[in-house]
């Protein structure tokens, strides 16, 4: 009787556990895909701008002004750059930007350099907005599975855009950018929240 007993607990408990594996799994499977906000696109295959991108994580605000390349900056604005909340809280979580990364750039001009506290460079208007974003299902032959959009530099922006070539965005991206296409050089927002 007590030699019977123990293979069938022994039997029981394993199968138990393998249960509670299978679970576990499926759980974080199904958590980490719900966490990230993805892409959109139309019917022609075009990017759906994703509204609300200046109440995601802000992580940096580059600038090249005029009076710093001999008045002729290709980009003379300041870019304001922010990620998609739940990409970036897997980013924090695993140091890699999930599937379906969203990073938004809104090109702000250079307003009034004379405030009370000094001349400087100061915010003035909205003037155009780009996305990167990273989808290596849809496109698993672009570096990184990173495509790069422009809604255009007029307000209202464009609602949808088509994925620029790749040598026109994604090549300078490839060989310049210090992390996974991104210029996580500039973003010390990103540096910080980086798993060490
Ligand atoms: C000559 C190199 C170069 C080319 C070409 C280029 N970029 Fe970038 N891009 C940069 C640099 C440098 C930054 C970060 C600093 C900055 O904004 O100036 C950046 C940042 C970005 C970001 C913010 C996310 C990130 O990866 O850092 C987006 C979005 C972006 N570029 C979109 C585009 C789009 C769209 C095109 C094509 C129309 C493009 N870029 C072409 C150099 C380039």
């Amino acid at each position: 009787m007590i030699k019977n007993t123990i293979p069938i607990f022994g039997k029981t408990l394993m199968a138990v556990l393998a249960g509670v594996l299978v679970m576990i799994f499926i759980v974080e499977k199904a958590s980490a895909e719900g966490r990230i906000e993805g892409p959109k696109y139309d019917a022609d295959g075009q990017l759906l701008r994703a509204d609300g991108w200046r109440q995601w994580i802000f992580i940096g605000a580059p600038l090249t002004p005029n009076s710093l390349n001999d008045g002729k900056a290709a980009f003379p604005e300041f870019h304001n750059v922010y990620i998609e909340p739940k990409a970036f809280a897997h980013f924090v979580e695993t140091g890699q930007f999930p599937n379906g990364t969203m990073i938004a750039k809104e090109l702000v001009s250079v307003g009034e350099t004379e405030a009370v506290s000094g001349t400087g460079f100061f915010q003035g208007d909205f003037q155009g907005l780009e996305f990167a974003v990273k989808d290596t299902e849809r496109f698993p032959d672009e570096p990184g599975g990173w495509t790069y959009y422009s809604f255009g530099h007029a307000l209202p922006y464009e609602k949808q855009a088509k994925a620029f070539p790749t040598v026109s965005c994604a090549a300078c991206h490839q060989a310049a950018a210090s992390f996974d296409m991104v210029f996580m050089q500039y973003y010390p927002v990103l540096r910080a929240a980086k798993p060490k």
